[in-house]
């Protein structure tokens, strides 16, 4: 068994998790086996034509930034992100800046962050705490958001201390993601509505295992589309990423399962070749469980480096402040069931590859096709081939979300 059991006990994989992941990817293996043999791709019906303007026009751009990222449920982060009580993370790439904080009871909250006073950022940096004060005025909150320390307080006689806590921001912790609705006092977040049903596959993961290992930020100058795009097909490997991604995984292949907005996916790693012809039995045991791509913007590669371990590596990408930029967060994690033994430093360097593989690669056609549209002719549309059938599904999902949204 390549699971090795890791301590402590609230952080060990769960034996019936790892029996479901295990069945999963393996059914996964066999599909991808069968397309690398039969040397055939999962197919949408016919292509797909887009306008540019949904990559370059600032007021769709507009419309998107309130539509999918405030008023929808975004995953903020992961459980682990802020594993003890007291830790806290501040997310500011939706527009606000959420402060979101694991309190005593170890539950998460999440918050305007910003100051009931007079609106400066009550956390500029974070760290394991109990209370949160503001470095304008000193005014200090629980990890609850409570006002509980006020300055010269004979000032502020009249007003209701009660009243001035800090704002919530809908938060909900399932399955290891921490999902926001980025608008304050709006509706709950209701995950496994969020998930519908991706839920059974994303369980199976033990997310809420997963311990950060490498971070990055990653900007482009490019539409948060046209970076997130780039995530989604494996028609551009052997060209785009020759001495790269092409030398480990198949060019234009791919398994698609769809999951109503969210999807999973697999990319066939080119070493799966070598035991197609023997038993199942006598496969090596390779962790490899596909792409999840959680609608609007994050992706879950179910990866491992060969002879090292089981990674999980997380990005999403976040519209920047203007149409043609974007940020994505990009974060490496170490799965419970990876083994303790494994060499951090791997992981590191495996993660610092990624990061020079989307910067020089991905994130550079990105900047040259973002020019491109914005300066495309009257009635030019780009296309997507049947092949790019993640994209086309995703692509009519964010129309459809779209739609008279204003
Ligand atoms: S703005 Fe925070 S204490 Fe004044
Ligand atoms: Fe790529």
């Amino acid at each position: 068994m390549d699971d090795v059991i890791l301590a402590p006990q609230h952080l060990r994989a769960d034996p019936d998790k790892q029996v479901a992941r295990h069945a999963s990817h393996y059914a996964l293996r066999r599909r991808t086996l069968d397309r690398m043999r039969s040397k055939t791709t999962d197919l949408d019906a016919k292509p797909m034509l887009i306008d540019p303007s949904v990559y370059t026009d600032p007021d769709y751009f507009r419309r998107e930034k309130r539509a999918i990222f405030l008023e929808m449920p975004v995953v903020a982060g992961l459980s682990r992100d802020i594993a003890e009580p007291g830790d806290m993370m501040t997310f500011d790439v939706l527009g606000p800046s959420i402060l979101i904080v694991r309190t005593k009871s170890r539950e998460v909250k999440a918050f305007l962050n910003m100051c009931p006073h007079r609106g400066a950022k009550v956390v500029t940096e974070c760290s394991r705490r109990t209370r949160m004060t503001c470095r304008f005025h000193g005014w200090t909150f629980d990890l609850e958001g409570k006002l509980i320390g006020q300055p010269g307080k004979e000032g502020f006689e009249g007003i209701d201390k009660d009243e001035r806590g800090l704002v919530p921001v809908p938060v909900a912790e399932k399955y290891g993601l921490i999902v926001v609705r980025a608008t304050a006092n709006g509706d709950p977040v209701d995950v496994d509505a969020y998930l519908g049903d991706f839920a059974g596959e994303i369980a199976h993961l033990e997310l809420e295992k997963a311990t950060p290992i490498a971070s990055s930020t990653i900007p482009a100058e490019a539409n948060w589309k046209y970076a997130l795009d780039t995530y989604g097909e494996s028609y551009h490997f052997a060209t785009l990423h020759p001495q790269t991604i092409g030398q480990l995984a198949y060019s234009n292949m791919m398994i698609y399962d769809n999951y109503g907005l969210h999807a999973r996916l697999a990319f066939p790693r080119a070493e799966f070749m070598d035991y197609a012809d023997k038993d199942e039995a006598e496969w090596p045991h390779t962790f490899y469980g596909g792409l999840y791509m959680l609608f609007p913007n994050m992706i879950i590669n179910v990866n491992s480096i060969i002879g090292v371990g089981q990674f999980y590596g997380v990005s999403r990408v976040f519209p920047a402040e203007t149409v043609d930029r974007s940020t994505t967060l990009m974060t490496t994690y170490q799965p419970a069931h990876a083994g303790e033994s494994v060499d951090i430093q791997k992981w590191q360097e495996m993660h610092a590859f990624i990061d020079r593989v989307v910067t020089t690669e991905d994130y550079s056609v990105s900047r040259e096709g973002q020019q491109n549209l914005t300066y495309a002719p009257a009635g030019f549309k780009t296309v997507l081939g049947r092949n790019e059938i993640a994209l086309q599904h995703w692509h009519r999902n964010l129309n459809r979300l779209m739609a008279g949204r204003n």
